[in-house]
């Protein structure tokens, strides 16, 4: 392995350094400092970036809006649609279903930009990972960003879990910076999800009043369980939420205007809860309790289809979920299991049928014959709306 990335490396990044640096720059600035973080079990060695097939072609329909910008920065077109994701070697297989997805169920794919946040010491570099992303989409419009570890590391504490401790879980707390000024609206998509339907209509929904932050809300969960005895019996923290009942959101799909989001300083705003976390444990799980201390009860309520939420099962045993009830625009596998782990281990849960369509891991072309007629059965029995599939 370390003889042929010797022989690989030097002729690799000559190459890539040339065509792909344009794509590849800088996000947050921070001190640069060697901090490496062990990012748990990486399921795919650095020879498995080759092993992705190509995408189809996603063309835009003829009632699509044109794009103005064709020059160095398409990102700046005013029509574009723009999608916020993580990119990192553990999670390299749902995203790149994702984005498959995406592009698949998408009445305009050319409008959309892709921006995708890659760690610094991910072990497969930022570039490697441009490559990858250039040779399963050819024509995707996107850009890679480098996430500074070491601009969250030291506010992260530990989790339950520990895969909601990678730093790149808080890189949605940074798109603001990361991303251009110009950029002023973002849909972020955790990696573990898939489109079926047109994103188009995510991106359309008004954030009213002075909303920063379209999701999906979930008004009877029960917020004391996110929250620890510390917090719950604090003077001050319980106040956070107000008279009113906070509304539990998932992060794994937000709509964000990132206008009104640098304007109030809310990267600042979720850091103080870190901080504050840091002192005193106040909640469990990972990036989302501060999101919930600084959003709960201000968030656009979207329709849920668009985050049936965890399909991966508990963040303990990874048990299999079923949908919630009503349409189904989004599907995200939040929880433990994953369905490429659980399909590749020959255990995998009914729902992961749905997800196994958009995978380009190479290894899986064999199967599709009995894939197809499993999908078939679980859509028919399950839910009904095969007309997003096919
Ligand atoms: C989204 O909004 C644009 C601009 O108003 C409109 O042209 C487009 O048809 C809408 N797309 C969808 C899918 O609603
Ligand atoms: C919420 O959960 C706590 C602890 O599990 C419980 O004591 C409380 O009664 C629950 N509240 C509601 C409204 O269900």
């Amino acid at each position: 392995m370390e003889k042929r990335l010797a022989i690989i490396w030097p002729v690799s990044v000559l190459v890539l350094l040339i065509v792909f640096y344009p794509s590849v720059s800088l996000g947050i600035r921070a001190r640069p400092k060697d901090v490496r973080i062990n990012g748990g079990d990486v399921r795919m060695d650095l020879q498995s970036l080759s092993r992705f097939a190509e995408a189809p072609e996603y063309r835009n329909g003829a009632e699509c809006v044109r794009l103005r910008f064709s020059g160095p920065k398409p990102e700046l077109d005013p029509n574009m649609v723009h999608v916020a994701m993580t990119l990192d070697l553990e999670y390299l297989r749902g995203s790149v279903a994702a984005v498959h997805s995406v592009l698949r169920h998408a009445s305009c794919p050319e409008n959309v930009f892709f921006h995708f946040i890659a760690a610094e010491f991910d072990t497969a570099n930022p570039r490697v990972l441009s490559r990858l992303v250039r040779s399963t989409f050819p024509s995707l419009s996107f850009k890679v960003y480098i996430f500074r570890e070491d601009t969250v590391i030291n506010l992260i504490s530990s989790s339950i879990r520990q895969a909601l401790e990678n730093p790149l879980n808080y890189a949605r707390n940074y798109l603001g910076d990361i991303l251009s000024a110009d950029v002023r609206r973002v849909i972020y998509l955790d990696s573990d999800v898939v489109l079926v339907d047109d994103i188009h209509k995510l991106w359309n929904v008004t954030l009213t009043g002075s909303r920063v932050i379209g999701a999906p809300e979930y008004c009877h969960a029960n917020f004391t369980n996110y929250f620890t005895d510390e917090f719950w019996s604090d003077p001050d923290y319980p106040s956070t939420f107000g008279s009113s009942t906070p509304c539990y959101f998932n992060t794994g799909v937000m709509v964000m205007d990132l206008g009104r989001w640098r304007a109030g300083s809310y990267r600042a705003r979720i850091e103080q809860w870190m901080e504050v976390q840091k002192r005193t444990r106040i909640y469990e799980l990972g990036s989302l309790p501060p999101f919930l201390l600084v959003f709960g009860g201000d968030v656009e309520p979207i329709d849920h289809r668009w985050n049936q939420h965890g399909l991966g099962g508990d963040n303990v045993k990874g048990s299999c979920r079923s949908l919630h009830p009503g349409p189904v625009s989004l599907l995200h596998w939040s929880g433990k299991g994953k369905p490429w782990v659980r399909l590749d281990e020959k255990r995998p849960c009914p729902l992961d049928y749905l997800w196994e369509p958009y995978d380009l891991f190479k290894a899986k072309v064999h199967n599709h014959g009995l894939n197809a007629n499993l999908l078939k059965q679980s859509q028919g029995s399950l839910f009904g709306y095969s007309n997003y599939f096919l």
